[in-house]
């Protein structure tokens, strides 16, 4: 018979991305889809979406009306992700014409989801965390694991934890496994996904091996045909002397380190219940920097919380000062519903969120550029995974640079020494050595 073709969008973070791979992985296993770039010849059109700021959501909703408009007359329209779990049956009410909706905790039903008509599914309570997804990878070079689902911490400003329900990690043996199925076909680099992931193995949900998040990493590092390991994101409270030493120290653990700092000021660090004080953030980030002196560093902020002072903004602008992060995503707050901080008192006004989002981002480049101008001369080990234009393949450096040189695709999936000639903001330019 044949193949059926699936159209998908996906938006959000590296957890939606894997989501959208299992999905794939489902449907071409048991529904014999395959993927096409082309939604106007899509048997099914499915968008994968995103909560965390309000803007993913409008794309949602914009998205699927010109997915209407273009679809083949029997097409289908599924959305799934994270707005799929928290605005559920709305959906349908805002966009008839969409067949179903499917949440970010409950991927394994898509099979179900495409043959029931108004399928619904936005259980965040249900457990796939030992459900065996096939294999589907978007990189040959390199493959995302998650190694947990949802999150509890419940930072006040986070629609996180509604949408993807209390944290629970998936089972170590499940883990490796895949590490192996990677390495085995060639992915030598492993990026290993989590809301906390330092927080790993505090609850799973049958009896299995304990282990924590620095054994986690020890224990794949040994996995021969693994030569990086990369992971998002970790949380600064859970930074203990253990895990910074284990990172710095295990010659396979990729020294780029996210530290999502969210704000520089304890008390409103209090009020976004982020569980550290800014003393603690900036110890933690010199601790990391003089253990592991070629780290790089980046981060999230959120300006103008509710209740942000000038002051209070300024002790994030001192952070940024003294940890000299090489990348931060930053963003102006961005009311949600479901969490508490959307019902404090004293939201601050847009024009005061965006004076202080230019301000930093401002300074934050001033600051790159600095960072970036010691690049030149230096010398990189970089994995070749993309082509890029006008002849140019670039690849990540082991502390995470973007790094392009001249070249073809059979520089692709090697590791091969650069020398930097030409450092820019975004991308440090060179040649092969
Ligand atoms: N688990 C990760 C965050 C995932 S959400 C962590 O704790 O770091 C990704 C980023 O989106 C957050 O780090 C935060 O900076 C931003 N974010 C989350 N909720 C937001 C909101 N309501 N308004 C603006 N930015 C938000
Ligand atoms: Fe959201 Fe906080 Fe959980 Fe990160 S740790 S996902 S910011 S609730
Ligand atoms: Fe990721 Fe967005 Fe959901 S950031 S966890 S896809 S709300």
């Amino acid at each position: 018979m044949m193949a059926k073709k699936l159209f998908i969008q996906t938006l959000g973070c590296a957890m939606n991305v894997r989501d959208s791979e299992h999905i794939i992985a489902e449907l071409k296993d048991k529904d014999n889809y395959e993927l096409t770039n082309e939604m106007s010849e899509a048997d099914l059109i499915l968008i994968n979406t995103c909560s965390v700021r309000e803007k993913p959501v409008h794309k949602l909703f914009s998205e699927v009306g010109a997915f209407e408009k273009a679809k083949k007359n029997d097409a289908k329209i599924g959305v799934c992700g994270c707005t799929a779990s928290h605005l559920g049956s709305e959906i349908f009410k805002r966009a008839p014409y969409v067949d179903f909706v499917l949440g970010a905790r409950n991927v394994s039903k898509i099979s179900t989801a495409i043959k029931t008509p108004k399928f619904i599914s936005t259980d965040i309570n249900y457990d796939e965390s030992d459900y065996a997804f096939g294999e589907f990878r978007g990189s040959p070079y390199k493959s995302h694991i998650n190694i947990s689902i949802g999150c509890d911490k419940k930072c006040t400003y986070c629609i996180v934890p509604h949408t993807r329900g209390d944290e629970i990690s998936i089972p170590a043996n499940l883990i490796v496994k895949e590490a192996q199925r990677a390495a085995q076909s060639g992915a030598s680099e492993i990026f290993l996904l989590g809301q906390n992931v330092n927080n790993y193995g505090k609850r799973f949900s049958n009896a299995h091996e304990k282990m924590d998040f620095s054994d986690l990493l020890v224990r794949l590092s040994e996995i021969d045909g693994i030569e990086r390991i990369r992971f998002t994101s970790p949380h600064p409270l859970h930074m203990d002397d253990k895990f910074l030493e284990i990172f710095a120290n295990n010659p396979k653990i990729c020294k780029s380190m996210h530290m999502p700092l969210q704000s520089g000021n304890t008390k409103v660090l209090r009020e976004m219940k982020r569980g550290y004080t800014k003393e603690w953030f900036l110890d933690r980030a010199q601790k990391l920097r003089s253990l592991c002196p070629d780290v790089s560093i980046s981060t999230d902020i959120i300006v103008a919380f509710p209740g942000e002072s000038d002051e209070e903004f300024e002790d994030t602008m001192d952070v940024i000062e003294k940890v000299r992060f090489e990348q931060i995503f930053s963003f102006k707050y961005s009311p949600r519903p479901l969490t508490k901080a959307a019902e404090f008192a004293n939201q601050v006004p847009e024009n005061i969120a965006s004076t202080r989002l230019t301000h930093l981002q401002n300074r934050h480049n001033e600051i790159l550029d600095e960072i970036v101008a010691t690049q030149n001369g230096k010398i990189h080990e970089v994995y070749f995974e993309e082509l890029r234009a006008n002849g140019g393949v670039a690849g990540r450096s082991f502390n995470n640079f973007l790094v392009q040189v001249q070249g073809s695709e059979e520089l692709l999936g090697k590791t091969l020494k650069v020398r930097i000639d030409n450092p820019k903001r975004m991308v440090l330019y060179g040649k092969l050595v």
